[in-house]
């Protein structure tokens, strides 16, 4: 009786996971808050634009918080709530997520609370920064339905379920499965990767010491490591090394020729050429100047935004980004 009573549960509880990865987004919906606080999206487009024309360079890692919150427990702002006494969060998890921008997700949620107090929640003002910020370099823009609400627990821990930068093919795919993302999603939402830095650090092992013999990744394209090799000089810490040298600061579909070319940074990069869609994808995208990247990274944008949200009167609406009400 036992036994089955377990097999039972063990049914429920696999219903309950394919009910939450179905009802992923449920509750969102364009104009959210078009009662509530009309101006919302015109405040936060508008904060964007004045911070990003003064830092261009902050549009890169507001996409990437965007990321990191949909990844680690859903889009639930739990990506900018501080540390405690008693918790460490997120944002200083290790990996230390060398995360940046932060003020200007505060200074959006200061503008808008003065127009409507513990309406708007944190979540949604990321959600909208990181696609107002691209939008801004020159990037594709995405509708953002609204109605997410915040959470009040963030973990630096559970930062390690993020994809590390040596993840291979077999590792990305299931990761992003596990958050409703399928091959093409991961491919695709790669090409944010078109913009931004990382530390040379990040790759340091590629180019010095790949398989602990003081060799280089051989996935990596001979010619191009001495240009990233007098970049990076073994141990170097705090040099940051552009993306997608040359338009770094912009968004486009260099990207894929990039990694078609073999000179992805990473190896996660690297690893879309192992699979025969992502590298499919990749060769086209190289091939025809990115013919469908940017009306693909939209629909896959709109899908990260949604992975387990609160919604409803799920979480609640904090007052200050980084503080739990
Ligand atoms: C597929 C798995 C992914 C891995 C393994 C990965 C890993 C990384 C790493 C290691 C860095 C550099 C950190 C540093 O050294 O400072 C980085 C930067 C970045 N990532 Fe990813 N990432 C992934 C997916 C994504 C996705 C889906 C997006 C957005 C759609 C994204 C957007 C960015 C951006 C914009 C930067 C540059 C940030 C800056 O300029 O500060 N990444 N990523
Ligand atoms: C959150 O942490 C940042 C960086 O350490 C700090 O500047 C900020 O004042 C903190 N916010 C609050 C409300 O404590
Ligand atoms: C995390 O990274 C930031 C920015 O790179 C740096 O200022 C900070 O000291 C780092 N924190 C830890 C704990 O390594
Ligand atoms: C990918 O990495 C995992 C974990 O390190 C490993 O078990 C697996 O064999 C690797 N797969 C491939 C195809 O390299
Ligand atoms: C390379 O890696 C090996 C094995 O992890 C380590 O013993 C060695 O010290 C490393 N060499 C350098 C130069 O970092």
């Amino acid at each position: 009786m036992a036994t089955k009573r377990h097999i039972t549960l063990a049914l429920q509880l696999v219903v309950v996971a394919l009910v939450l990865s179905i009802a992923n987004g449920k509750g969102l919906k364009l104009g959210f808050y078009k009662k509530t606080c009309p101006r919302a999206e015109a405040i936060v487009k508008s904060i964007t634009a004045s911070k990003i024309s003064l830092a261009p360079s902050l549009a890169a890692p507001l996409l990437r918080m965007h990321f990191h919150d949909c990844f680690v427990r859903g889009c639930d702002g739990s990506v900018l709530l501080n540390s405690t006494k008693n918790n460490q969060a997120e944002k200083d998890g290790p990996p230390n997520l060398s995360l940046r921008g932060f003020q200007i997700i505060d200074a959006a949620k200061t503008a808008v609370e003065a127009a409507c107090p513990g309406v708007v929640s944190c979540a949604d003002i990321l959600a909208l920064v990181a696609r107002d910020a691209i939008q801004q370099i020159k990037g594709p823009a995405w509708p953002v339905p609204l109605g997410r609400r915040d959470g009040r627990v963030s973990i630096a821990s559970e930062s390690r379920t993020l994809p590390p930068p040596n993840a291979n093919i077999t590792q990305l795919k299931s990761l992003f499965a596990s958050k409703g993302l399928n091959v093409k999603d991961l491919v695709v939402l790669s090409g944010g990767h078109t913009v931004g830095t990382s530390h040379c650090s990040t790759i340091a092992s590629r180019l010095y010491n790949f398989t602990g013999k003081g060799d280089t990744d051989p996935s990596l394209d001979s010619d191009y490591v001495p240009f990233l090799k007098s970049k990076c000089k073994p141990n170097d810490r705090t040099t940051l090394l552009e993306m997608d040298p040359g338009s770094f600061r912009s968004f486009d579909d260099d990207y894929y020729t990039m990694v078609s070319k073999r000179r992805g940074l990473f190896q996660s990069d690297a690893a879309l050429l192992d699979d025969k869609k992502t590298s499919a994808y990749v060769k086209l995208q190289a091939q025809s100047h990115g013919s469908t990247f940017f009306s693909d990274f939209k629909d896959s944008m709109v899908k990260m935004g949604k992975i387990g949200v609160l919604t409803g009167k799920a979480g609640e609406i904090r007052k200050v980004c980084t503080l739990v009400n």
